[in-house]
C-alpha cells in the first residue's frame, strides 16, 4: 500500500515516514523544506521537493497514485499566522485544497489530517473532549480547522474516507526550536547549554504534552483502521511550565533557575483533552510518559 506524507521531512512527518517504512509501507513525501532537514529523510522514502500549493502536486499525485494521504505539510507557527494572515491562510487551506483535489483525481482511500488543540481555544471544560465548542483565538486555530469543513464536504461529495487527528503538544527529537517550535525543544536546548529559559508569566500555564512517537503511532493506526471521524491525540496529563522545566532540568542534573518575564498575549491559562475516543475507536493510547519521553528527546538534542 502507498502512502503520501505531506511535511514527511518535518518534525512529526519524518516520524510518521520511520513508522510506515518500518511497517513495510511505501512512502513518498512532498515537503518543501521550508522548515524542516533533508537529513530527516528516510532513505527508504520517494522525496519530493514540492510546495503543497504548487499545481505540480496534482502530477506528482498522478504519478504516485497514493492510497492513502496523511497530510502534516503546514505553518505552524501561531505568531506568523497573526502577522502573515493570508500567507497562513493559503498554506493551510489552500495547500489542503491541492491536495485534497489531488487526492480525489486519483480516488485515494483514505485523507487523514493532521489538526490541532489550537481550534478549541479556551477551554469552557476539561478535559477537552472532540464535542467541545470550537472557539479559535488565533489565526493558525481558523486555518487548521477549516481544513476539516472541507474533508467533510469531499467525504460527502466524492466519497473520501478521513480521520482528522488534533494533536495536543507534540513533542520529541527533531522538534526545531526556532519559529513555531515546541517550548520542550527550547528548554532542553537552552538548559543543555546552561542558559535559563524565559518562562511567560508565573508557569502555572497546564499543557498536554504527547510524545512524538505516539503521535505517529495514532497515524499507523489511523491508515490501517477503517474508523472515520475526527480523534483527539494527546497525553490526557496535565503539567505546568514550571513542572516541565523541573522535569527537564533534574534529568540533566542542572541547578539554573528559569527567567520569568511577561505573559504571552493569548497564552491560554490550562488545556488538556481526553483521548476516551480514538482509545475506544481503534485502541490507540499513548504510551510514553514525559519521563521517558523528555529523557529520549535530551538524547536527541546532547
Ligand atoms: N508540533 C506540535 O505540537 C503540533 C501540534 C498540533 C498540530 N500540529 C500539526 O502537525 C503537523 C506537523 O507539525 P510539525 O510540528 O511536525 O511541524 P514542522 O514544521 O516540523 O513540519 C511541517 C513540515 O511541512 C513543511 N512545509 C511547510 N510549508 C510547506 C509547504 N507550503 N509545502 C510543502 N511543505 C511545507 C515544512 O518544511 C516541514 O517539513 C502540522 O500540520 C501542524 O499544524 C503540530
Amino acid at each position: 500500500m502507498k502512502i503520501m506524507v505531506t511535511g514527511g521531512t518535518g518534525f512529526i512527518g519524518s516520524h510518521i515516514v520511520d513508522l510506515l517504512i518500518k511497517n513495510n509501507y511505501d512512502v513518498c513525501v512532498i515537503d518543501n523544506l521550508s522548515h524542516s532537514e533533508i537529513e530527516n529523510i528516510n532513505p527508504k522514502a520517494k522525496f519530493y521537493k514540492c510546495d503543497i500549493l504548487d499545481p505540480t502536486v496534482y502530477k506528482i499525485f498522478e504519478v504516485e497514485k497514493p492510497d492513502i494521504v496523511v497530510h502534516e505539510a503546514a505553518q505552524i507557527s501561531n505568531d506568523y499566522s497573526i502577522s502573515n494572515p493570508i500567507k497562513d491562510a493559503s498554506i493551510n487551506i489552500i495547500g489542503t485544497l491541492n491536495l485534497l483535489e489531488s487526492a480525489k483525481n486519483v480516488k485515494a482511500k483514505k485523507f487523514i489530517y493532521a489538526s490541532s488543540a489550537a481550534v478549541f481555544g479556551e477551554p469552557s471544560y476539561l478535559p477537552i473532549d472532540e464535542n467541545h465548542s470550537l472557539n479559535m483565538i488565533s489565526n493558525y486555530g481558523v486555518s487548521k480547522h477549516t481544513p476539516e469543513h472541507y474533508l467533510n464536504v469531499y467525504r460527502k461529495l466524492y466519497n473520501i474516507p478521513y480521520c482528522v487527528l488534533r494533536y495536543s503538544n507534540v513533542y520529541g527529537p527533531r522538534q526545531l526550536s526556532s519559529s513555531g517550535g515546541g517550548v520542550v525543544s527550547i528548554f532542553c536546548n537552552k538548559i543543555i547549554k546552561n542558559q535559563p529559559p524565559y518562562i511567560y508569566g508565573d508557569g502555572k500555564q497546564i499543557r498536554d504534552f504527547v510524545y512524538v512517537k505516539d503521535v505517529a503511532r495514532a497515524n499507523l493506526l489511523a491508515i490501517k483502521n477503517t474508523c472515520e471521524g475526527i480523534f483527539n491525540v494527546c497525553s490526557g496529563q496535565k503539567i505546568s511550565i514550571n513542572e516541565l522545566f523541573k522535569i527537564i532540568a533534574s534529568i540533566l542534573n542542572k541547578k539554573l533557575q528559569p527567567i520569568y518575564t511577561e505573559n504571552k498575549l493569548g497564552d491560554l491559562v490550562i488545556s488538556y483533552m481526553t483521548y476516551q475516543k480514538i482509545f475506544k475507536k481503534m485502541g490507540w493510547k499513548p504510551i510514553y510518559d514525559i519521563f521517558e519521553g523528555i529523557k529520549e528527546t535530551l538524547e536527541f538534542y546532547q
